[in-house]
């Protein structure tokens, strides 16, 4: 645990980057999780529109509306008050105009109290990307996997594996970081094409999800992280603890102590003086059985 964290800023993620040391970014969608998190003392939290699947059951992020993200962002933001809380922009809340798009990233700061907004997209979203740092919202760019055009790109599959994909992904890093966002996320593109892009990249931050130790930093989805997500998991998420078997165990041993009558035990439970209950009965005379 994190005695007495700062509140993270943009200048302090730099000066790690600066410093040689690796920053730290988790996915977070709840105040509970968020609470633990900020104690733990990870750096960034991104409220991603994967809530869609790992909260709400759906088969992609494609459903997720921005009310959906904006309530789940506040109880993060309450929840963590001094990691660097980023909304990630659901789909079609910023393809549309650049004016969707500034409304959107507005949203999340002014309503749900975010530090940054992240979308997806190359040099074709660099307006949006242009407009939303011009209206005062740091912005991170996401490139690679980019889940909400999953359909386009073949389904959830490394990206970036030929020269000419790989160059494609380069030229988007810039383009981005041309126009205004401060950090690009690289998702699933292999280890040496994050290293190549990290360490040409002067002005912006490298974050990578399942591409390589080469980055400024990493971002894992929390129920991959945790094996709280039933359907799968990802190859290239490492589960840190198995909460999953732990809540199911949990779960399997109160169905057991309710269906036995162990619980509640007394220290589960709140006593009543004799002499309230004498009285209770008898204010009840002569009612009998409550119908
Ligand atoms: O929504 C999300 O969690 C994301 C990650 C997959 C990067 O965008």
């Amino acid at each position: 645990m994190v005695a007495d964290r700062k509140k993270m800023t943009l200048p302090m993620l730099f000066e790690k980057v600066a410093r040689g040391e690796q920053i730290t970014w988790l996915t977070c969608y709840d105040y509970p999780t968020a609470y633990l998190q900020d104690q733990a003392g990870v750096d960034m939290i991104l409220v991603g529109d994967s809530l869609g699947m790992t909260m709400l059951g759906f088969d992609s992020t494609l459903p997720v509306t921005m009310d959906d993200m904006i309530r789940h962002a506040a109880a993060v933001r309450r929840g963590a008050p001094n990691a660097w809380v980023v909304g990630d922009m659901p789909y079609m809340s910023y393809q549309p105009s650049v004016e969707s798009a500034i409304r959107n990233a507005g949203r999340f700061m002014a309503e749900a109290g975010c530090d940054a907004v992240k979308l997806e997209g190359g040099a074709e979203m660099a307006d949006r990307v242009a407009g939303i740092a011009r209206a005062g919202i740091p912005v991170i760019g996401h490139l690679g996997l980019t889940p909400q055009s999953a359909s386009a790109l073949g389904g959830f599959r490394l990206q970036g594996k030929s020269a000419a994909q790989a160059k494609k992904i380069v030229d988007d890093t810039a383009a981005l970081v041309d126009a205004g966002a401060f950090c690009v996320l690289l998702e699933l593109v292999p280890d040496r094409l994050c290293g190549l892009i990290t360490e040409r990249t002067k002005d912006a931050i490298i974050m990578g999800l399942g591409s390589g130790p080469h980055a400024h930093g990493q971002l894992l989805i929390y129920h991959d992280a945790f094996a709280l997500y039933p359907k799968f998991k990802p190859r290239m998420a490492k589960v840190f603890a198995d909460a999953g078997a732990v809540i199911r165990e949990g779960l399997a041993a109160y169905v057991r102590e309710v269906t036995e009558r162990t619980f509640p035990a007394p220290e589960n439970w709140f006593g009543m003086k004799d002499d309230e209950y004498d009285e209770l009965v008898r204010l009840l005379e002569p009612r009998g059985d409550i119908q």
